[in-house]
C-alpha cells in the first residue's frame, strides 16, 4: 500500500467525527468519508447542527464538509472506494452473558470487521481506532484473513485515540503523541509508514510513536487506567482533608509541584464520569482476571469503587448537612455533563447524584448549559424510572430560575458560568430558603466570598 489517498471511518461518534474531520481538514488532498449505521446521526452530521458540541467542531467541519469530508450512510461504497479504514464504532461494557458488567461489548467492531471483509474487492489497511482489550486486532485479523486472495490484502493497524471531550479539536491539531501499532513483518511496517504519512501532514515526526500492536493495545488503557487512578487518588485524599482540616486544593497543589509528580488531573471533585474511564478500567480488570492475575485485577478495580464511594460519600454528606434529611426539599443542581465544555452526559457523576436525590424524595431543579433535554429525560428514566423523573425533577433555562425556593445548590459540573466571577450568587442568596446551602462539588467557587454573602458554603475536600 503506497500513499493513502481516500479514508473511510465507520462510526460516526464522539471519535469517529472529529479526529476524521480533522484529517480532512489538515489534509486536502485526501478523500475522508465518515459512514454510520444512524440515519439521524448522519442527517445531523450533514446539518448546521452538528450532533455533538465541541469548541472548534463547527469551524473544522463547515470549512471541509463537501469538499473533501463527507459523512454518509452508505457504508459499503465507502469501504469499497478507501484505501484506508478507521474502525471507530462503540465498545460499550457487556450488558449481559459472559463478563457482563465489566468485559467490552466487541460485537460492533466485529461486525464492522465482518463488513469490511466481504464488501472490500481491493487491498485495505484496516485501522483499529476504538477502545478494545489487548489482543483484540488478533480477531479481527482472523476475520480479515480469512476473507483475504491473492488481489486482496488487509493489513491491520492499531491507533487509538486518546483526545478528551471539551478539547478534542485542539488535542487533535496539537496531539501529545500519535500511537501506531503494527504487526512487525514487512507488509505491517508498511502499512504502519502510510498511516504515518497521513499524521505527518501536522503532527512533528517525532511525536509520532511506532509499537507493535499489543503494546498499542494496551497503551490506550494503561493511560486510562493511569489518568483515572489520580483521580481516585485525589479523591480519596479529599476524605481524609475533609476529616483532619487539611485543604486538597493545596494538597494537590504542593504535591503537584513535585516534577515527577505533575499538576494535571489532581482536581478532586464528586467522581470521573465519561464514556471510557469506568468502561477501559472494568475493561484492564477483566483481562488481568482472564489472564489469571486477581492481584492485578483488584488493584485497578479499586479505581472504580473509589469513584462510587466518592460520589456516596458526597451525596450523604449534603443529607446530613441538610440536617439529616432532604424529603420534599428543593435541591438546585448545577450541571448535568459529566464535564464542561461538551454536552455528553454518558456515566456523568450528575446522574448517580440526581437519583439518590429521588429515592430521597427531594426536589430536583436542574439547569445544564449544554445538555439536550431529550437526553436528560432518557438518563434519568434510566436509573430511576420516567415517573419518579419527572414527579421529582424540574428542567430549569437559567441558574437562577433553577435556584429560586431552593434549600440548596450543588455544583455537579464545572461549567465556568457557574463561577462566582461570573454569576450573580447575591441574586441567588436573596431567591433561596434560609439558611442558604450551597455544596461545591467541583472546587470552582470562592467558599469565604460565599459566605460573605450569607451562604453555608461545603466545599469537597474542605472543612472550613
Ligand atoms: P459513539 O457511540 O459516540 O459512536 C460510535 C458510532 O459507531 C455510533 O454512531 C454507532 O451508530 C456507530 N456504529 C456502530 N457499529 C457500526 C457499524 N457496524 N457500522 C457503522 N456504524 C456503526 O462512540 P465514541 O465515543 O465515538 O467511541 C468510539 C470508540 O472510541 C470507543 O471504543 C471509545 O472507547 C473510544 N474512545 C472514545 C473517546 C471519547 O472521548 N468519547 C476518546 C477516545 C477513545
Ligand atoms: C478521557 C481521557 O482524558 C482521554 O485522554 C481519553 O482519550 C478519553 O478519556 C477516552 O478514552 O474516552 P474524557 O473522558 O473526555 O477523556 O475527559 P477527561 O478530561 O479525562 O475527564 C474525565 C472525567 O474526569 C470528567 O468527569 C472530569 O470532570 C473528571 N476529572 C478530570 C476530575 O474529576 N479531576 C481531574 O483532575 C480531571
Amino acid at each position: 500500500m503506497g500513499v493513502v489517498k481516500k479514508i473511510c471511518c465507520i462510526g460516526a461518534g464522539y471519535v469517529g467525527g472529529p479526529t476524521c474531520a480533522v484529517i480532512a481538514h489538515q489534509c486536502p488532498d485526501i478523500k475522508v468519508t465518515i459512514v454510520d449505521l444512524s440515519q439521524a446521526r448522519i442527517n445531523a452530521w450533514n446539518s448546521n447542527n452538528l450532533p455533538i458540541y465541541e469548541p472548534g467542531l463547527d469551524e473544522i467541519v463547515f470549512g471541509a464538509r463537501g469538499k473533501n469530508l463527507f459523512f454518509s450512510t452508505d457504508v459499503e461504497g465507502a469501504i469499497l472506494e478507501a484505501d484506508l479504514i478507521f474502525v471507530s464504532v462503540n465498545t460499550p461494557t457487556k450488558k449481559s452473558g459472559m463478563g457482563a458488567g465489566m468485559a467490552a461489548d466487541l460485537a460492533y467492531v466485529e461486525s464492522a470487521t465482518r463488513k469490511i471483509a466481504e464488501v472490500a474487492k481491493s487491498s485495505k489497511i484496516v485501522v483499529e481506532k476504538s477502545t478494545v482489550p489487548c489482543r483484540t486486532a488478533e480477531s479481527m485479523r482472523t476475520i480479515l484473513d480469512a476473507n483475504s486472495h491473492d488481489h486482496i490484502r488487509f493489513d491491520l493497524l492499531s491507533n487509538p485515540e486518546f483526545l478528551a471531550e471539551g478539547t478534542a479539536i485542539s488535542d487533535l491539531l496539537n496531539p501529545d503523541r500519535v500511537l501506531i501499532g503494527a504487526l512487525q513483518t514487512p507488509e505491517g511496517l508498511k502499512a504502519q509508514q502510510a498511516l504515518a504519512e497521513v499524521y505527518s501532514h501536522w503532527v512533528p515526526r517525532d511525536r509520532v510513536i511506532t509499537t507493535n500492536l499489543w503494546s498499542s493495545e494496551l497503551s490506550k488503557l494503561a493511560a486510562n487506567a493511569l489518568l483515572a487512578q489520580r483521580i481516585s487518588s485525589i479523591n480519596a485524599l479529599s476524605a481524609i482533608c475533609e476529616a483532619t482540616g487539611a485543604d486538597v486544593d493545596e494538597v494537590a497543589y504542593a504535591v503537584g509541584k513535585d516534577t515527577r509528580i505533575g499538576p494535571k488531573f489532581l482536581k478532586a471533585s464528586v467522581g470521573f464520569g465519561g464514556s471510557c474511564f469506568q468502561k477501559d478500567i472494568l475493561n484492564l480488570t477483566y483481562l488481568a482476571e482472564s489472564l489469571n492475575l486477581p492481584e492485578v485485577a483488584a488493584y485497578w478495580h479499586q479505581v472504580v469503587i473509589m469513584n462510587e464511594y466518592q460520589k456516596k460519600r458526597f451525596v450523604k454528606r449534603i443529607i446530613t448537612k441538610l440536617f439529616n434529611t432532604i424529603t420534599n426539599k428543593k435541591i438546585a443542581v448545577f450541571g448535568f455533563a459529566f464535564k464542561k465544555d461538551t454536552g455528553d452526559t454518558r456515566e456523568s457523576a450528575a446522574i448517580t447524584l440526581i437519583k439518590d436525590f429521588i429515592d430521597e424524595h427531594a426536589h430536583v431543579r436542574l439547569y445544564d448549559p449544554k445538555v439536550e433535554e431529550s437526553q436528560i429525560w432518557i438518563d434519568l428514566s434510566d436509573v430511576s424510572g420516567a415517573d419518579a423523573a419527572k414527579k421529582h425533577v424540574t428542567l430549569f433555562p437559567d441558574p437562577y430560575s433553577a435556584a429560586e425556593d431552593a434549600d440548596a445548590v450543588v455544583i455537579v459540573t464545572e461549567w465556568d458560568e457557574f463561577r462566582d466571577t461570573k454569576l450573580d450568587y447575591q441574586r441567588i442568596y436573596d431567591s433561596m430558603k434560609k439558611p442558604a446551602c450551597i455544596f461545591d462539588g467541583r472546587l470552582i467557587l470562592d467558599a469565604n466570598k460565599l459566605r460573605k454573602i450569607g451562604f453555608k458554603v461545603d466545599v469537597i475536600g474542605k472543612n472550613e
